[in-house]
């Protein structure tokens, strides 16, 4: 059944009024994007929240975030301005890696809330023009949903070939050299059907399979179930593992690998993952969800961009938005950071639609990563960069990584291979909305704990305070959502020489936009202005030098980002200096 949800425009003016407004200049042109007749899709304009559901806001008082306190957090996320709200998993699971082992694909975990407390957040989002995405984990079950207990039952059991099985080698041991990302021989074995189950991560997520057509049979209708109950959209969990080698070769040892690294790196899991034939499954995933109206497939997938892109699919049959990690492992320093947003900006299918990611559950903060100050020049990349930006809960007030002492690690990676930096507990602790007791999060003795700078950093705190990077990320998306040559217009670099990147947005060509420049260095860099441009500094990272001219040079401070108005449209003729053409 096809449920069809009208929601006004959040905002914004439609993209009617500024025809081709996304191409780019000359040569490679990185698309217009999914446009209906003139019409962005709601997912090109947004900016994605993405909500840690235990973390969030506990309503109960049992230290774990839920449902009902996400809703009673939706006006925060109303009153930043982000536009699509994506929340970690919320369905029935053991926990044994936080939800990311389903144990029922179409119900809540009462940890979480019930059916009910679903529904009432989804209106109460649709309400205040928030979307919401789920997230799907169609890889891996846990080994306790039903269908992998059945699958255990026996080798003859109708949903054996449900999951991965194999007899064991011929040394008795694991059928080939897989390995899981968590940690020792991607194998398990069943005593008492003497075979070998394969997971890609914990035995206790065993990876199901995508060759039998009744696991995606049954997946599409768990899609189903959530998109008639209103979901925008799911971003996919490790969409590229879907389908492994069926001759179940063994993958390649990696020569760069040394002990001491994580030892998943020690093969490349070419036979494992970024299968061809997973384009194949996905276009069947986005069929489905092209039944609905209006709703985004977003897929995480690490690979390096020219594998990546592949994701969009042939003719864009694959996911809407392959999420694009460069900027969490990007060495941050200009030169290379202006590289890497050309090389993605040519690498892009025609029409395929950008999308930038600072941070998530998997990945160290971005203000721990790079340090506080420099966080702010992210967060005018981020949400200045063409392409739907993805902000990860807490960067907003620029929460850091929490140390967590050895007896409160939860983090089943950081269990397994301990004592490298994998562990992701430090970058799922606690929201910190207030100076009150464990911030405001939970009147309980919260799961992970709160960090100890809570009564500076907390939402309460930072929305009184002028220069607080909590203002400065809603300025910047309030900047944004009001500006078609931010939210869908071209972006041209400028060859960054030392520690400036710099860039323009503007919404068509030959129109006055936007200069952006970002000191990635704490020492002042003063610049010629490209090509005698003027304009005016609209917002800087210091949120202390609004309306500002700036005329044949501009100085920035250290850890400085500016946004500045530009007078007119660049100079027409050559461009060599001015525009690298994309
Ligand atoms: C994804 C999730 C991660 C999880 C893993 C296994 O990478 O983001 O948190 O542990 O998949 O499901």
């Amino acid at each position: 059944m096809t449920r069809k949800h009208d929601m006004p425009e959040t905002h914004g003016t439609p993209a009617e009024g500024v025809p081709g407004a996304a191409t780019h200049a000359e040569g490679h042109t990185g698309g217009h994007g999914e446009r209906r007749t003139g019409q962005y899709q709601w997912w090109q304009r947004g900016i994605v929240y993405q909500v840690y559901p235990r973390s969030f806001q506990d309503s109960n008082g049992d230290g774990i975030g839920d449902l009902p306190g996400i809703i009673t957090r939706l006006d925060h996320l109303r009153w930043l301005g982000v536009d699509a709200v994506w929340i970690s998993p919320i369905y029935p699971s053991p926990m044994a890696d936080f939800g990311y082992d389903v144990s029922d694909y179409t119900d809540i975990h009462p940890i979480f809330g019930t059916l009910d407390d679903f529904d009432r957040l989804i209106a109460e989002a649709h309400g205040r023009q928030l979307r919401v995405i789920l997230d799907f984990v169609p890889n891996h079950s846990s080994d306790q949903h039903p269908w992998f207990l059945e699958s255990s039952a026996s080798r003859d059991n109708p949903k054996r070939d449900w999951y991965i099985w194999r007899d064991p080698g011929p040394d008795g041991g694991p059928p080939n050299n897989w390995l899981s990302n968590f940690g020792g021989p991607g194998w398990t074995f069943h005593e008492p059907t003497g075979q070998y189950y394969y997971h890609a991560f914990l035995p206790e997520q065993p990876d199901l399979n995508w060759r039998n057509e009744e696991v995606v049979q049954a997946m599409l209708d768990a899609l189903r179930f959530w998109l008639d109950r209103g979901v925008d959209g799911f971003r996919v969990d490790v969409i590229w593992h879907l389908i492994k080698d069926d001759e179940f070769r063994d993958n390649p040892l990696n020569p760069d690998w040394e002990p001491g690294h994580n030892p998943f790196h020690a093969v490349i899991p070419v036979q494992t993952s970024d299968r061809p034939e997973v384009h194949e499954v996905i276009a069947r995933i986005r069929r489905l969800v092209d039944e609905y109206s209006e709703r985004v497939l977003i897929g995480e997938i690490y690979l390096p961009v020219e594998r990546l892109v592949s994701y969009y699919g042939v003719e864009l049959t694959g996911v809407h938005l392959p999420f694009n990690f460069q900027l969490i492992n990007a060495p941050w320093n200009a030169e290379q950071i202006g590289a890497m947003i050309h090389d993605y900006e040519k690498a892009l299918p025609e029409e395929g639609w950008p999308n930038w990611v600072l941070g998530n559950h998997d990945q160290h903060r971005i203000a721990s990563r790079i340090g506080s100050a420099q966080a702010r020049v992210a967060a005018m990349m981020l949400l200045t960069l063409r392409g739907t930006p993805t902000l990860y809960y807490g960067d907003e007030i620029g929460m850091r990584d929490v140390e967590i002492p050895v007896h409160r690690i939860r983090d089943p990676l950081e269990i397994n291979i301990p004592g490298i930096g994998l562990g992701r507990d430090p970058e799922r602790t606690p929201m910190q909305w207030s100076g009150v007791s464990n911030a405001g999060f939970t009147t309980g003795d919260p799961w992970l704990p709160v960090a100890e700078d809570y009564p500076e950093i907390n939402v309460d705190t930072e929305k009184h305070e002028h220069g607080s990077i909590l203002a400065l990320y809603r300025a910047l998306i309030n900047l944004r959502q009001g500006e078609p040559a931010l939210e869908i217009g071209r972006i041209e670099l400028i060859p960054a020489t030392g520690d400036l990147l710099m860039y323009t947005r503007s919404a068509r060509i030959g129109e006055a936009g936007f200069l952006i420049a970002l000191n990635l260095h704490d020492s002042e860099e003063t610049r010629m202005m490209p090509a005698g441009a003027t304009g005016v500094i609209l917002l800087s990272t210091h949120l202390d030098r609004e309306d500002l001219p700036v005329t044949e040079q501009i100085t920035l401070r250290p850890n400085e980002g500016v946004i500045i108005r530009l007078d007119d449209a660049p100079p027409a003729g050559p461009r060599d200096s001015f525009f690298q053409e994309l």
